[in-house]
């Protein structure tokens, strides 16, 4: 009977090294470590050895009891590493991928870009100026007198006494005309500042595009069929402007241009996109060029007001709030 239980045993020990699987180690408790299981039908075997037999039956079938258990449980937790580790060395192709952060280009750099792509097209240089600018190209060489409220020191950037953040991109035009002869053909692109309070349509800082078109024998209508041109382009056939009479110190004649826009519930507003107008000749002294021989034209955007209109961006602080959400739209 004793040889019988250590068969049992060892025959257990030896299963159990075969197995390799969940599925063989379920069987294998079944078989022998169940309720009907060998190793522990051996213990209720017990009762029925000779009355001296039955304490060292009693010990062989526990010790077997206690060896095959310990294997069993030995070989049930290294199954379940070997899984876990499975799991983790698994690369699920179809879990999606993680998008690596990359950078773009902000939807106003990209605005500029394409003006300046537009203009450059038709024939235009690119030029820039200073920020920090000083009265001389800021106001007066643009014709723009000490009494004028432009220069009242409350409506401006004023960095020292005469010097202070530019508040339109036309100090470039001054810099340009300086330095050049004409013919002058250019677009300059750049922040320009006012101390404005800021809400949907208004910031205190923004950025203008500037042309500059200086040669004999220039009149409005290039001005108009350039603008008309530019406008087309960048906005679609359908765009519709319009000039509306206007007052600029450093053009005569001088003019608004409007752009209409259809709100959601579809009406329409016309909306001012920036001034343009024929150089007056007190600029053209101002700078040395000689207003006999030359005329000219000019005109400034707001860049903001161009790329609201064209995506539809309802509010300017949107562009400057630097939310992901908002600028990886563009
Ligand atoms: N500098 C003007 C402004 O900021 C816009 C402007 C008007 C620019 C007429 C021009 C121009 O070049 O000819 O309001």
């Amino acid at each position: 009977m004793l040889e019988q239980f250590e068969q049992i045993g060892s025959e257990a020990l030896e299963t159990l090294k075969k197995i390799t699987d969940p599925k063989g180690l379920e069987e294998f408790r079944i078989k022998y470590l169940g309720r009907k299981g060998q190793v522990i039908q051996m213990l209720s075997r017990i009762g029925s050895f000779p009355k001296e037999q039955k304490p060292a039956a009693g010990q062989l079938a526990n010790k077997i009891k206690k060896q095959v258990t310990e294997a069993f449980e030995q070989l049930k937790a290294s199954l379940a590493e070997s899984k876990q580790s499975e799991t983790k060395n698994f690369i699920d192709v179809t879990l999606p991928g993680i998008k690596p952060d990359i950078g773009k280009t902000h939807v106003i750099t990209q605005t500029i870009n394409e003006l300046l792509e537009i203009f450059g097209r038709m024939g235009f240089a690119v030029a820039y100026g200073p920020e920090v600018e000083d009265e001389w190209h800021n106001f007066i060489a643009l014709n723009i007198g000490p009494e004028h409220p432009a220069r009242d020191p409350l409506d401006n950037f004023y960095i020292e006494d005469s010097t202070l953040l530019r508040t339109q991109t036309s100090t470039i035009q001054i810099r340009i005309m300086e330095h050049n002869e004409p013919p002058i053909r250019v677009v300059a692109p750049g922040r320009v500042y006012r101390p404005d309070t800021v809400d949907a349509t208004h910031m205190f800082m923004f950025h203008q595009l500037e042309a500059l078109v200086v040669d004999a024998g220039v009149s409005m209508v290039d001005m108009k069929t350039t603008i008309d041109q530019f406008i087309h382009t960048f906005l679609g056939r359908d765009a519709k402007w319009r000039f509306r009479p206007s007052f600029f110190p450093f053009t005569e004649p001088s003019a608004e241009i409007d752009l209409l826009l259809t709100d959601k519930n579809g009406n329409e507003n016309w909306v001012e996109m920036g001034g343009c107008g024929m150089v007056d000749p007190n600029v053209f002294d101002a700078v040395g060029i000689d207003s006999e021989k030359y005329t000219g034209w000019a005109f400034g955007f707001g860049v903001e007001r161009l790329a609201m209109r064209k995506y539809g961006i309802t509010d300017i602080r949107l562009l400057f709030e630097n939310d992901l959400r908002f600028l990886q739209q563009f």
